[in-house]
């Protein structure tokens, strides 16, 4: 386990927003669910865990500021440290009772991620990484998947739905990797999936359209499990551009390839 100060207070907020998380997925059916747009949920349990992770990151670390899903910016004192948060990423799979969600946080420091903790609370699986201090599984150190032919190698995605944009872009972009690799994933929780290719679970992951807080924790935890990660360009600026290619080195690069050919097609 990896087991810092940050990556302590980080873990212990993520378990204590975990614990209300899990009571309402239990009771799913009856949670007070209010729509905020197509196709796009929010339930209760979604701002109960926002308002946990909340307070108990501004009590370890009141200088801080925020990113957060439900209530956006919060700016800190402290103008280098702000933390990327998304108390439950995978809404639509917990609204249908499907265990595949997770809490996200990042700590962006100096415009870069620092530190990230995804929380499985339904496994119990939590994947952390701290800046030069590699990637955990629990107290396994992670890394990523050794497979550097496409034709083995697993690939995970996002497939847009209702209310969202490019959806030709991404049939033509599936086809392409379909067609050359043993297979895509959709499981519908772009932290999991990048915390699964950390733990090299898949060779790859690339989805368009993610917010900041779907992909800053998971970001770190891949290049701390020695992989690579890139905007859909090539580039660096995932965040601001809403895209992300992730994998080994070898997938991470045909990966980029296959989908630049599927855009020029
Ligand atoms: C969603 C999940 C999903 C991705 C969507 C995201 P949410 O986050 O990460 O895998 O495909 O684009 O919006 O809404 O469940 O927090
Ligand atoms: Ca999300
Ligand atoms: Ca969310």
């Amino acid at each position: 386990m990896l087991r810092t100060p940050l990556i302590n207070v980080m873990t212990s907020a993520a378990q204590k927003a975990a614990r209300g998380l899990t009571r309402d997925f239990g009771e799913v059916e009856h949670l007070q669910v209010s729509k905020k747009g197509p196709a796009d949920f929010v339930s209760t349990a979604d701002k109960k865990a926002e308002a946990v992770l909340f307070e108990e990151l501004q009590k370890a670390r009141p200088k801080y500021g925020f990113l957060m899903e439900e209530r956006g910016e919060i700016e800190g004192s402290d103008t280098s440290n702000r933390w990327i948060i998304d108390p439950l990423d995978g809404t639509t799979n917990f609204l249908h009772g499907i265990p595949q969600f997770a809490i996200s946080i990042a700590l962006e420091r100096d415009g870069q991620i620092f530190a990230a903790v995804v929380y499985n609370p339904v496994t119990d699986e939590m994947f952390a990484a701290e800046k030069g201090q590699g990637a955990f599984l629990g107290g396994r150190r992670m890394r990523v998947s050794a497979r550097r032919d496409m034709a083995q190698s697993l690939f995970s995605t996002g497939i847009p739905f209702l209310g969202r944009e490019n959806h030709e872009l991404f049939i033509s972009q599936l086809s392409s990797v379909m067609a050359v690799s043993a297979g895509v994933r959709r499981f519908g929780a772009a932290s999991l999936d990048l915390a699964w290719v950390a733990a090299g679970r898949y060779e790859g992951f690339w989805e368009q359209n993610l917010q900041p807080w779907d992909m800053a924790a998971g970001m770190l935890l891949v290049t701390e499990a020695g992989g690579f990660v890139s905007d859909l360009a090539g580039g660096r600026d995932m965040l601001s551009r809403g895209d992300v290619a992730a994998g080994n080195d070898a997938m991470h690069q045909a990966l980029l390839k296959t989908l630049r050919a599927a855009k020029a097609g």
